[in-house]
């Protein structure tokens, strides 16, 4: 009786050194206990073709002389972005070809963290009525991305994604045909004017000082189809959308009762080219876009400019260190 009780007590140690290590190492996988972070509404809405060069022409937007005096998208603009987006996507304003039932606005939460070895983004967003919509892009139902700075890039603390889209690029107001133009940034071509700034691109040994000196912003992506494994895509901007070979960010997404989660994350300091180390004491201006239903382009939804930060400082999103 004894030696039988001795017996199933070791079998009870053994099994608990197994639950152990097996909770230990399901918690370095998913090193971020997500439950313990304070989430964040973000609303994105439809932007149609408010291209940077739009919001910049005072008789197409009348926070045109404003803005460039010093106030901010966000100054103006927070708490509209569900009433913008119904505005155009309805096509009352800036949507030449709307999408008929399509809604305005999503929210998304969301939440970051780090490790002190990784920086994590999590979004989670239902998904929203569909409408009449044409399916554009036959690979992915959905997109997100997150596009940041680390406090080079003026455009982007001013004005978010707004610093690289411009109103030739690919399917806006004053996109050539037959050329495929991507985002950029205005620091990348010799001049500007209402249309964009076209092929006016600097000289590649100016473009390469602009990359040394940090002028690009960079991007993180998740591909996404329910019940398949997520592409991760990461890549930046400065006269082109560049999509690097190896993307380092890792990208982990769940769809589960008509709902996303998706994390991505990364290394804070990389040595690998055009790239931002994520460090503490800096401000990193970011904007998120979600490309939903089958959209391409400009058919997506966007953020206003927000800013993260590791730790503390004056910033939407504060990263804690879990
Ligand atoms: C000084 C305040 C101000 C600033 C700064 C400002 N806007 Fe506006 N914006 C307005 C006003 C007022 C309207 C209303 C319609 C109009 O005059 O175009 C508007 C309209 C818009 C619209 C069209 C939707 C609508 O309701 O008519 C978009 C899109 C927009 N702004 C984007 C931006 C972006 C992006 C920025 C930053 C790059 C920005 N705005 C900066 C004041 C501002």
């Amino acid at each position: 009786m004894k030696r039988r009780e001795t017996l199933r007590k070791r079998k009870l140690s053994q099994a608990t050194i197994i639950i152990a290590s097996y909770l230990i190492s399901t918690a370095s996988v998913q090193a971020i206990d997500w439950g313990s972070v304070q989430g964040k509404d973000v609303t994105l809405f439809y932007p149609g073709q408010a291209s940077w060069e739009w919001v910049l022409t005072k008789s197409d937007h009348s926070g045109a002389d404003k803005f460039k005096q010093g106030k901010n998208c966000k100054e103006c603009h927070e708490r509209e972005e569900s009433d913008i987006g119904t505005k155009i996507v309805t096509g009352k304003k800036l949507e030449p070809d709307p999408i008929p039932g399509k809604s305005g606005s999503i929210k998304v939460n969301v939440k970051t963290a780090h490790d002190s070895e990784k920086f994590y983004v999590r979004f989670e967003w239902s998904e929203t009525p569909q409408g009449d919509q044409p399916i554009m892009d036959k690979d992915f139902d959905s997109k997100i991305t997150v596009m940041f700075d680390d406090g080079k890039v003026l455009a982007a603390k001013r004005a978010g994604c707004w610093g690289t889209c411009h109103d030739d690029a690919v399917n806006m107001a004053s996109a050539p045909t037959g050329k495929e133009i991507t985002k950029y940034l205005a620091q990348s071509r010799t001049k500007l004017g209402r249309s964009g700034g076209g092929e006016n691109y600097k000289s590649p040994s100016e473009l390469d000082q602009l990359l040394n000196e940090g002028i690009f912003m960079e991007f993180w992506q998740a591909k996404l189809n329910q019940g398949a494994e997520p592409v991760a895509v990461d890549g930046y901007i400065l006269d082109k959308r560049h999509k690097n070979d190896n993307p380092l960010v890792d990208v982990q997404a769940e769809f589960n009762g008509g709902k996303w989660t998706v994390t991505m994350s990364r290394k804070l300091t990389v040595s690998e080219p055009h790239r931002k180390n994520i460090a503490a004491g800096q401000i990193y201006p970011v904007g998120f876009a979600l490309h939903d239903n089958h959209t391409e382009h400009r058919y997506h939804y966007i953020s206003l400019e927000h800013t993260f930060a590791l730790d503390q400082g004056e910033a939407d999103f504060i990263a804690v260190k879990k």
